[in-house]
């Protein structure tokens, strides 16, 4: 298969991108790093131009920050434009969603800015599952969209919070299965 993935250079996307080039798939990544900020939308539109021909397409960059609300919309932003591309086409969306919403109201933040970025994170990822079940709802079926929702990972992005974490291979694992099931995987939770 040929797989794209975003934010394919650290952390999750890095983990999904080495177990699947290993598994002898075709990998094609899209990151800062490599000339593809999401926060660009000329990037976005040329994203969605290279991964026209592949057969998933694994949405998992996010791009969120105190000053810039609007950014957080930007996984969901792709999301609705590739599945508008790849309507009817028999391929997977996987979505990086997450379950930190609820264990992040555990974590009781004690700052206003760490308050105000969870609370913003939680909005994104909120609408990002909206668009998910919405999309479902339409009456063609394809591209078939798979929901992960990971708790706690350890990754340069939780790299300061001090509580029990899985790891990124395990991601891997969990992404794998759900793409190679014949049967439609909707939304699969999981935490450390
Ligand atoms: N870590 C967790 O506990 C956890 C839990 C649940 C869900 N998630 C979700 O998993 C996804 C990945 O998180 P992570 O923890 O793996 O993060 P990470 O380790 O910080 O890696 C982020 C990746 O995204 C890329 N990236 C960041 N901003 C970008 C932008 N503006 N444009 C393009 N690429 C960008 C980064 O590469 P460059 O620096 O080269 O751009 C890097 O490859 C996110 O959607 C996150 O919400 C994470």
């Amino acid at each position: 298969m040929k797989i794209a993935i975003t934010g394919h250079t650290k952390g999750i996307g890095l983990a999904l991108a080495e177990g699947f080039k290993k598994q002898g798939h075709k990998v094609i990544g899209f990151s800062r790093s490599n000339g593809y900020d999401i926060v660009n939308p000329k990037n976005v539109d040329k994203i969605i131009k290279k991964s026209a021909d592949c057969d998933v397409f694994i949405n998992n960059a996010y791009s969120g920050n105190f000053t810039s609300v609007m950014e957080g919309f930007i996984q969901t932003d792709l999301l609705l434009k590739l599945h508008q591309l790849w309507r009817g086409q028999s391929k997977k969306i996987v979505v990086i969603g997450s379950s930190l919403s609820e264990v992040y109201r555990s974590l009781h933040p004690d700052t206003e800015e760490a308050k105000y970025g969870l609370l913003m994170y939680e909005t994104h990822k909120i609408s990002l599952e909206h668009t998910v079940n919405e999309l479902r709802t339409l009456s063609w079926k394809s591209p078939e969209i798979i929901h992960l929702k990971p708790g706690l990972v350890d990754t340069d992005m939780t790299k300061h919070l001090h509580f029990e974490k899985m790891n990124t291979n395990y991601v891997f694992d969990l992404c794998n299965w759900a793409i190679q099931q014949p049967h439609q995987v909707l939304d699969l939770t999981f935490a450390a």
